[in-house]
């Protein structure tokens, strides 16, 4: 028989999907970072105030495109920083976006699976954890071993969003949303739920010494120039360029998850030229991050 063809091209292929998904994932935090920045200098503010003293080694873990990596260099100006991700795709972004901010000097990416063990970046005065606890196998184990990587008095922030923000600020829309998010969480194919990490850090020897939910609000109304967004430069068309990847990834991954009738909204959502498509509505991105401040004692 013929040997076949076809394997190595679908090796490449089955690779190039893979990475795809990866790029799609990365231009959506991306889009996240520059839409929600200002929440981020808050936040990183908050982390300068629970660190006891300036951070000299900070190290990202799961740092995605590198928004928090580049928020906390900002924050942080005598500080290098370690952006950790077990994907290349997304450390080359990380680079890029260090080199193109003038930054590459105390960025470091370094890639690591943190299922399998903490890369060696200790000792370290601060790590932050954003988005990326939750997907880890074993946190108990990795906390242990981030908690042994900090220097004595050194803080661990960790960062958790509550599902894909939402958009539509009528009552219909945001009932529709509320399905959408269930549907998510039981079909499991969205940003898993993370849980209460109070206990975990706890357990893995840590100090809570604070908790605060950071609620954002990004208001964008269709009939604002797009140029002078209310929030961002790129205000409006950023938003509904937001809520048009959440709301696609929703229509593809809930078929069979959904009532006809919402799949069916879905679809005038996304369409070009239905009155009630994103394009020609008020929108209002509402999204809340929870961040724990934890410290080596
Ligand atoms: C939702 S993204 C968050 C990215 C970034 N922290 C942010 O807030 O924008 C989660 C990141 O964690 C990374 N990640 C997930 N599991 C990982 C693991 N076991 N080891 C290393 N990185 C991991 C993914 O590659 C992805 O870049």
């Amino acid at each position: 028989m013929e040997a076949h063809p076809h394997h190595a091209h679908d090796h490449d292929h089955a690779h190039e999907h893979a990475h795809g998904g990866e790029s799609r994932l990365a231009d959506m935090l991306d889009l996240d970072a520059e839409l929600l920045g200002t929440y981020l200098d808050e936040l990183t503010a908050w982390v300068a105030e629970q660190a006891a003293g300036t951070p000299r080694t900070v190290a990202d873990l799961g740092a995605g495109t590198g928004t928090g990596t580049l928020a906390l260099a900002r924050r942080f100006p005598a500080a290098t920083i370690v952006a950790v991700d077990r994907s290349p795709v997304m450390l080359d972004r990380v680079r890029a976006a260090a080199v193109g901010r003038g930054l590459g000097e105390r960025v470091r990416a370094v890639q690591g699976d943190l299922d399998l063990a903490l890369p060696p970046v200790g000792p370290v005065d601060l790590v932050w954890a954003a988005a990326s606890l939750h997907h880890v196998e074993e946190p108990a184990r990795l906390l242990r071993e981030v908690h042994a990587a900090l220097n004595p008095g050194g803080l661990l922030a960790v960062v958790e969003m509550d599902g894909l923000p939402r958009f539509l600020p009528d009552e219909a829309g945001a009932a529709l949303e509320v399905r959408c998010r269930e549907a998510v969480t039981r079909a499991r194919t969205g940003p898993d739920a993370y849980p209460e990490w109070t206990p975990p850090l706890t357990a893995a020897g840590f100090e809570v010494t604070a908790r605060r939910d950071f609620p954002i609000e990004v208001a964008a109304r269709r009939d604002f120039p797009i140029e002078v967004g209310p929030s961002s430069p790129s205000g409006v068309r950023g938003v509904a360029r937001y809520a048009h990847a959440v709301f696609s990834g929703y229509r593809s991954r809930l078929d069979g998850h959904l009532a006809a009738a919402d799949l069916a909204a879905l679809d005038r959502l996304l369409s070009e030229d239905h009155p009630e498509a994103l394009r020609h509505r008020d929108l209002v991105l509402r999204s809340t991050r929870t961040a724990w401040a934890a410290r080596r004692a």
